[in-house]
């Protein structure tokens, strides 16, 4: 009677059982399911789970969608929601922002199959972070790891923001992002989120991993059985009774293992990886129907402190059990299974949850910042990457912008230069109302400037420079400027004015105009002028040859002399002849009577800026003589007109011979030499001028040759000089370039010698491989940091060095140039060498070249990696 009463019983229970299944298999409401990299707009119902994907391409702006690779991809090894991912080859941060419901318990889970499909076999490590908290650091171990994450996780806004951040490891990627919500109450019992290590089908047989529609959460759940176990399993389904809303799948239940008999207790134990906190659950039921004369009776130690007992598991019905407050301090954690006296079967476990505890904060930047900006990207139309909080996770922000520590941050730094903006400057800027710095310059903005921006009370730096501004600059800022408040840059902007008279100029100036174009027309005029022309035009052809040969005189008689403006135009023919760009303006070829040629840099606009730089590269050049710094022969400074004279480099930038369109291409030693001539006017700026002189501004375009192929550095524009290196009283004066600027000064904003020796590494970074610091492609930019890393890390420096040296260069020497380059170019400065040991080793390398006849080697690094698996795939030892 016990057999058959006991079948029927277990035939209802399974016909229950696949009649909830049936109903919950359709029911994904609230289910959020990002198959990531997939077209905007698709969606398909993925085989086995019957999941619904759709495209992530709603709840993110950027980044590349991508495919693995066909080993990959084909054939059904994989879901079909890792065969795709979307990558993020640019910016720091990339963030999903997923509209949740407030004060739900989610379980949260990111999926990511590299699968080569970049086709570099370069596994990625990067950071992914939720709110304001790192979740995951992802390291994975090889091409076809298919990991996932899982987080359970209570909602405390109606916005959910998980940010991909690259650490500089490689490019971050991922294939999935599901959220599952209302999950049960019973994990809840702990305050923080929970973040999975591992869950374990205990007991089962198949290579399968059970998730939805057998958990309705979708939960999943791998396999996981020992050998010196007995794996004991049921036909019948497995309720899930008094077990709180945890919604055990039968599945999992119905299959566990049992220790070999009733005296060795069942033990599961793990080796805390770091202080973290662990929680445990574990759950059980009878799977072997219950003789009369057996019983299964254990209690449950962990540490060998008891927590719960004796404990009769239920025929088919599951319990689940959670030890009270975290498993933390030891140095191994077990929790033991152990027979009672009256046991005559051995302890049985049927599944088993590990969970780190996770304190995620949720920070967000002030609401009326955020609609600021929101409102300033939607009326420009521009950074479409600006996505999720803008100062969260903190440390990575939006482009461009700079946000204030504590509980609400506020944006006080907004730099949008050279960001294409066009219009007028926008009135939404005006509610970021704790801004410090507002960077516009490099931009088509038009229209006056507006009256708002005198009322940004903490506004110390405003720069409109090259823009289309027009109208009058508000008469406080202005104020506000010479009090010494305000640092403003307004210059290169034709037709805007600085003062009342210049407006009151311009009118009249167009009346004129009109005047003068009558005047124009009568043939009178046409007539005198040729007249005129043709005289003056011999006369001065005179007067200027004297003149010449006077300022040849005084300028061969000693250097640094003062010139006329007027002078400057007779050697330069009226600034006829450009021959490049500087810091504060342009240079222009200057012919003395022996032909000697003379480069002048003329002073642009009246702007303070470009006084400011006039004065430090003249008071920096009259003191200091090294061969390797470009040397000052003269310069002008009259009240409009302000101008240096330099000697004549007559084989222009670094820049442009190592750009593709140069026809002379540099050989590896000739790059070498100038590595070490540019180096040695490095050194001696830093460590041969007391105090030292941080250049501030080092880069190709910077480095000059002579006729001889001699290397100079120019443009002290930017320098400063240093009383000692703490000091930080210029920190606030941007400098430098984008590409070779030290990110630890974007961070503390204060030069360091160091800053220069990392845009000194870049240099070098450019003469190895020909690439400019930004290297662009059709579709991005990339750092030139970031695109050799990936080659050096696997030691391929063939791959890096520039195809135009073909043999010319030799492996030993190159990644020992490398080496340097790459220590240059740390983050963090502490790390970097001093100049004059990289004037040491380059020299040392130069050395080689010379000594050596070049050799080719093809010993490329050991490209074995030691891998690390990733957290939720670990699982815990039994014994
Ligand atoms: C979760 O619990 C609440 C009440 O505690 C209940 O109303 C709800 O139906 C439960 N949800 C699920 C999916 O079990
Ligand atoms: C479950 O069913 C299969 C086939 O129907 C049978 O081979 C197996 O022995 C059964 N297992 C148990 C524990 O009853
Ligand atoms: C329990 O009783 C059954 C018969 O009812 C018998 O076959 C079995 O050997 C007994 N087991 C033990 C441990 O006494
Ligand atoms: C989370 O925060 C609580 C309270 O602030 C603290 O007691 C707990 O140790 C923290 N847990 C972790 C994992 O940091
Ligand atoms: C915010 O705090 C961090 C660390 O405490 C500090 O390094 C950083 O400079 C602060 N940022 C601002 C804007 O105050
Ligand atoms: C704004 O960004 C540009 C390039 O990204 C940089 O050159 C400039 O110095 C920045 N402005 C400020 C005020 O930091
Ligand atoms: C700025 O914020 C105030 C409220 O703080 C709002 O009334 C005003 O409309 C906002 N201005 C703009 C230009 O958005
Ligand atoms: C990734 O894991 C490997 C192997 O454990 C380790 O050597 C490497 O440093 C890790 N990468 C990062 C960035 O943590």
């Amino acid at each position: 009677m016990g057999t058959s009463g006991h079948f029927l019983f277990g035939f209802l229970l399974t016909a229950l059982a696949l009649a909830l299944l049936l109903v919950q298999a359709q029911d994904q409401s609230g289910f959020i399911s990002l198959d990531c990299g997939l077209p905007e707009g698709t969606s398909y119902t993925e085989t086995t789970t019957k999941l619904n994907y759709v495209s992530d391409a709603s709840f993110i702006n950027s980044g590349v969608s991508q495919d693995v690779a066909s080993a990959y991809g084909d054939g059904d090894t994989y879901p079909r929601q890792l065969r795709k991912l979307r990558s993020f080859p640019q910016g720091i941060r990339n963030c999903y922002s997923v509209t949740t419901v407030k004060g739900t318990e989610y379980l949260i889970r990111g999926s990511f199959l590299y699968g080569n499909y970049d086709g570099l076999d370069l596994l990625p490590t990067f950071d992914l972070y939720i709110e304001n908290s790192l979740w995951q650091t992802l390291n994975f171990t090889d091409n076809g790891m298919d990991a996932y994450i899982d987080l359970i996780h209570v909602t405390s806004s109606n916005k959910v923001n998980i940010c991909l951040i690259n650490t500089g490891n490689g490019v971050p990627f991922i294939s999935a992002l599901e959220f599952r919500p209302s999950l049960n109450i019973t994990y809840l019992t702990i305050a923080s989120s929970l973040s999975l290590y591992t869950r374990m089908n205990i007991g089962s047989t198949e290579d399968r991993k059970y998730r939805f529609p057998f958990d309705v959460y979708d939960r999943i759940w791998s396999p996981f059985n020992f050998n010196k176990w007995t794996q004991v399993s049921t036909n019948y389904s497995i309720e899930p009774i008094r077990e709180n809303g945890l919604h055990l799948p039968s599945i999992v239940m119905q299959t566990a293992s049992t220790s070999k008999d009733t005296s060795t207790p069942l033990e599961i134990w793990w080796d805390p990886i770091d202080s973290s906190q662990y929680y445990v659950f574990m759950h059980l039921a009878e799977v072997l129907y219950p003789e009369v004369n057996q019983s299964r009776e254990f209690i449950i130690t962990t540490n060998d402190n008891f927590v719960s007992g004796p404990i009769i598991p239920n025929y088919l019905s599951s319990v689940s059990i959670f030890p009270n407050g975290p498993f933390e301090g030891a140095s191994r954690h077990v929790i033991a299974f152990i027979s009672t006296e009256e046991a005559t079967l051995p302890p049985i476990i049927n599944a088993f949850e590990l969970y780190i505890a996770k304190n995620i904060s949720k920070l967000e930047a002030d609401q009326g910042d955020v609609d600021a900006l929101t409102n300033i990207k939607s009326t420009y139309g521009i950074k479409k990457e600006w996505q999720g909080d803008p100062c969260v996770p903190m440390g990575f922000p939006w482009s461009g912008l700079h946000c204030s520590n504590g509980t609400i941050p506020r944006i006080i730094s907004l730099n949008l230069s050279a960001s294409g903006l066009t219009g007028e400057i926008s009135p939404y800027i005006s509610n970021l109302t704790m801004l410090q710095i507002l960077d516009l310059s490099d931009n088509e903005l038009t229209g006056e400037l507006p009256e708002f921006l005198v009322n940004l009370p903490n506004l110390r730096i405003l720069y409109l420079t090259r823009n289309r501004f027009t109208g009058l600059i508000p008469k406080a800022l202005l104020q506000r400027a010479e009090a010494g408040l305000l640092a403003l840059s307004v210059g290169e902007n034709p037709d805007l004015c600085t003062s009342v008279e210049c407006v009151k100029k311009r009118k009249n100036n167009k009346r004129k105009k009109y005047l003068v174009a009558i005047i124009l027309s009568s043939i009178i005029a046409v007539l005198l002028t040729i007249l005129m022309v043709t005289l003056v035009i011999y006369k001065r052809r005179k007067q200027r040859e004297n003149l010449k040969r006077s300022i040849q005189e005084r300028l061969l008689k000693s250097k640094n002399q003062l010139v006329q403006y007027s002078e400057i135009l007779v050697i330069t023919d009226n600034l006829k002849t450009t021959i490049g760009e500087g810091g504060f303006g342009k240079v222009y070829l200057g012919v003395l009577s022996d032909k000697t040629r003379v480069a002048v840099k003329l002073m642009s606009s009246t702007s303070q800026q470009g006084y400011n730089e006039f004065r430090a590269e003249a008071q920096i050049l009259t003191v200091v003589h090294h061969i390797n710094l470009v040397s000052l022969i003269g310069y002008c400074d009259e009240a409009e007109n302000k101008a240096l004279l330099y000697e004549f480099m007559g084989n222009g930038s670094l820049r442009d011979f190592l750009s593709d369109s140069s026809t002379k291409v540099l050989n590896w030693k000739e790059r070498l030499q100038i590595a070490v001539d540019a180096a040695q006017g490095l050194e001696y700026l830093h460590d041969g001028c007391v105090p030292p002189i941080i250049h501030r501004d080092m880069k190709s375009s910077n480095i000059l040759l002579n006729e001889q192929m001699q290397a100079k550095i120019s443009d002290f524009g930017l320098s400063r000089v240093f009383v000692n290196e703490s000091d930080t009283h210029f920190s606030t004066c941007p400098a430098g370039t984008f590409g070779y600027l030290d990110p630890t000064v974007h961070l503390s904003r204060n030069f360091i010698k160091k800053s220069d020796v990392y845009s000194f590494g870049i240099v070098l970074f450019e003469l190895i491989t020909g690439r400019p610091a930004i290297i662009k492609s059709s579709e991005d930019n990339i750092h030139i940091v970031d695109w050799v890393k990936p080659h050096i890390t696997v030691g391929n420096i063939q791959n890096i060095v520039d195809p135009r040296l073909e043999s010319s260069i030799d492996s030993g020497c190159a990644s020992k140039f490398v080496e340097l380059a790459l220590s240059c170019t740390l983050p963090t400065s502490a790390g970097r060498p001093e100049m004059s040991d990289v004037v040491l080793q380059l020299i040392e390398c130069l050395k080689m070249v010379q000594d050596i006849t070049p050799q080719m080697s093809n010993n490329n690094a050991d490209q074995n990696f030691s891998h690390n698996s990733i957290g939720s795939e670990s699982l815990p030892s039994p014994r």
